[in-house]
């Protein structure tokens, strides 16, 4: 018996709760909210698309009753603010930093051995503050943002191929910010077949670039945050813990000394399975790879140097 909760039933919840039921990763899913009856309602609402797709996954909503959540494997946090067109994922932190730290104090009175997936933003600083205010061991924690980059990068890859996406390899690793991440395009192949070799270095930079606006780019056009593939690129993470699938996912991890850098949860490739990260695998990154990994990793510990200056650590 499999349990995921999802706190927070706003767009990106409730499609990583829709996504999970769909595919049948676990047996319940509880979707938490603080809105009184969204989340019992959303519930309901899939539900009754159970019997049209054909999933047997119970769905269950609440309205902040923690103890709905008890004893689940995964804990997705996605609750805060979205941004608006315009705001960088990194001005949401006075609003998101005590909602995430008073959510994941919650869980983890009723899932003391939960895994905790964060999608707030800014997701790699709503990470290191899981991490520092829950005193978890550092396996326990994972951000899902490169996860959904990656993701991102494939697609703007295989646009710009003209194929199919599903046969593009990339990562992306570094912040989940606008200048933070690094899709690395000499890592990318289609099938293969080193991506450099099929586009010319112009357009793989406009791949590069488009990637990394691309939660923007959508702000834009919908207003508000994106929320399927972010949802998806939760319940992609989950997946691959529940299914131990042990699956090699860009993630947000504690980092302790790898790739130069400790103290600090920032986007690298790791291996996701039962017991959330089962190793960080260390690419060799060329020089110019490492200065911008490094120049992310400034950025990302000024980010968090901030929950000290607003008391939330
Ligand atoms: C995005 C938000 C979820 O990148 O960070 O769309």
């Amino acid at each position: 018996m499999s349990k995921v909760t999802v706190v927070g039933a706003g767009n990106v919840g409730a499609t990583c709760a829709n996504v999970l039921a769909f595919n049948e990763v676990a047996d319940e899913v509880v979707m938490l909210d603080v809105k009184e009856g969204v989340s019992e309602g959303k519930a309901m609402d899939m539900m009754q698309t159970a019997q049209l797709l054909g999933f047997d996954t119970t769905l269950v909503g609440c309205t902040n009753d923690y103890a709905k959540t008890a004893n689940s494997d995964v804990v997705v946090i996605t609750s805060g603010i979205p941004r608006k067109p315009g705001m960088t994922r990194e001005e949401l932190i006075g609003v998101n930093a005590g909602i995430v730290k008073s959510v994941a104090g919650n869980i983890l009175k009723y899932s003391p051995d939960a895994i905790i997936v964060v999608i707030s933003n800014p997701m790699d600083t709503m990470t290191y503050l899981s991490l520092k205010s829950l005193g978890l061991p550092k396996n326990r924690i994972i951000g899902m943002g490169g996860t959904l980059d990656s993701s991102r990068f494939k697609y703007f890859l295989s646009q710009a191929l003209g194929c199919n996406a599903n046969e593009v390899e990339g990562i992306v690793i570094g912040g989940h910010g606008d200048t933070t991440m690094i899709p690395l395009a000499r890592f990318a192949t289609y099938k293969g077949i080193p991506v450099s070799t099929l586009l010319s270095a112009e357009k793989l930079d406009e791949v590069v670039k488009s990637t990394m606006v691309g939660g923007a780019t959508l702000t834009g056009l919908l207003g508000t945050s994106a929320w399927y593939a972010p949802g998806a690129a939760g319940a992609f993470v989950v997946e691959s813990i529940v299914k131990n699938q042990k699956k090699m996912i860009p993630s947000c991890v504690a980092l302790d000394g790898e790739y130069g850098q400790s103290d600090i949860c920032i986007g690298v490739p790791a291996i996701i399975g039962r017991n959330g990260v089962e190793k960080i695998v260390e690419l060799e990154l060329n020089a110019e790879e490492k200065e911008l990994f490094a120049k992310s990793a400034a950025a990302v510990h000024k980010t968090n140097a901030v929950l000290k200056e607003i008391h939330a650590l």
